[in-house]
């Protein structure tokens, strides 16, 4: 009976396991794809894609610092005081204002906290924003492209010469590696005085 017992357990553990694997490695866990609820429905197709608002005007630190930031609510009061003033749907920015309150925005992107990022660092060196959040102005609702697997960021330390573009090229949301991206890309990563892989790859520069 105990060894029964004993089996049955074991294959339990098994099965748990497995399906705890398949679900870290599935798109779910990491909402890829999915928009969550926000407390204002905000479009970057509209800002950014239609209206062509830059990038930095909302997220003020991502050339000099680790976080992008989330843009203020003054921010959106420089427009939305006069534009669509007194639209239900922007009722909790007027709030946020008034009350001097900031808004809470669900997060979309986020790395476990034993695992390091720095924005500065890649957008100085030629890695544009759509290499990571795919094409920003086309999205309605904001969603992750991607889960950010640790093989995501390895694929690119591996070989940064794929992937890495002109600064004139940063902000483009629909670049892609041109045709000559070989030989591109490798002048690119010596003008960048970007590192080797071996150095790119070791655990203690994301492992701190
Ligand atoms: C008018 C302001 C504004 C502009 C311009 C803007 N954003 Fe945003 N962005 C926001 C706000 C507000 C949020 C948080 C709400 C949301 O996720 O939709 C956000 C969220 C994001 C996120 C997800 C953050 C997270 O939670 O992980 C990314 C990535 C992002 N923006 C990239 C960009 C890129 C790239 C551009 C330029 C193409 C851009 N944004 C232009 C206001 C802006
Ligand atoms: C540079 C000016 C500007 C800024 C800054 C700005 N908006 Fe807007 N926003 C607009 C314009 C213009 C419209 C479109 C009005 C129209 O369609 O008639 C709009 C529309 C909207 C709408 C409703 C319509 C839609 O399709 O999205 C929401 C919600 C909104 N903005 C939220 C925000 C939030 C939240 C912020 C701050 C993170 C923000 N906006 C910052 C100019 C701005
Ligand atoms: C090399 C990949 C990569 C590139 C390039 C990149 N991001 Fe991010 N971004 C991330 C990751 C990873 C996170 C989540 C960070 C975390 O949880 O610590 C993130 C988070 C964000 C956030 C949420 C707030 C924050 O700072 O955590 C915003 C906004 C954002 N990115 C905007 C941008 C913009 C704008 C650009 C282009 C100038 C850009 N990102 C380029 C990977 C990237
Ligand atoms: C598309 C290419 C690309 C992707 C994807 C990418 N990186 Fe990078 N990363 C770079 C480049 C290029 C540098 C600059 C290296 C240099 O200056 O030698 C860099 C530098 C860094 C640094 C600083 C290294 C140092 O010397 O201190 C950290 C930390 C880092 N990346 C973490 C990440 C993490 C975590 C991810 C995944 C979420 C990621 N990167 C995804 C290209 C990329
Ligand atoms: C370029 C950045 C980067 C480098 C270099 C890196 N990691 Fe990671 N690692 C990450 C990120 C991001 C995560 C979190 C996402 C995930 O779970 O895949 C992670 C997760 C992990 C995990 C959690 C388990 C899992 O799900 O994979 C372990 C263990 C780990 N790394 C070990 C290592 C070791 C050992 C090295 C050196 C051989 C290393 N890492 C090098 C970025 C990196």
């Amino acid at each position: 009976m105990l060894r029964l017992y004993l089996l049955a357990g074991a294959g339990g553990l098994l099965a748990v396991g497995l399906l705890l694997f398949g679900l870290s490695h599935s798109n779910y866990v990491g909402n890829v794809g999915i928009a969550p609820a926000q407390p204002v429905p905000f479009s970057h197709k509209h800002h950014s894609g239609e209206l062509g608002i830059d990038c930095r005007n909302c997220h003020q630190q991502v050339e000099a610092l680790a976080t992008a930031g989330l843009p203020p609510t003054h921010t959106c009061m420089t427009c939305h005081s006069e534009i669509w003033a007194g639209s239900p749907m922007l009722a909790p920015v007027r709030d946020s204002l008034a009350n001097n309150e900031p808004l809470h925005w669900t997060r979309v992107n986020r790395l476990p906290d034993y695992a390091y990022f720095n924005h500065s660092i890649h957008v100085t060196k030629g890695v544009g924003c759509s290499s990571c959040h795919g094409a920003m102005n086309e999205e309605q609702l904001t969603y992750a492209a991607q889960s950010f697997k640790m093989e995501f960021c390895l694929s690119c330390h591996r070989a940064p010469e794929n992937f890495v573009r002109p600064q004139n090229e940063i902000w483009n949301m629909q670049w892609k590696p041109p045709a000559d991206q070989a030989t591109v890309g490798a002048a690119l990563v010596k003008d960048y005085h970007i590192a080797g892989p071996e150095r790119l790859s070791d655990c203690s520069i994301c492992h701190r």
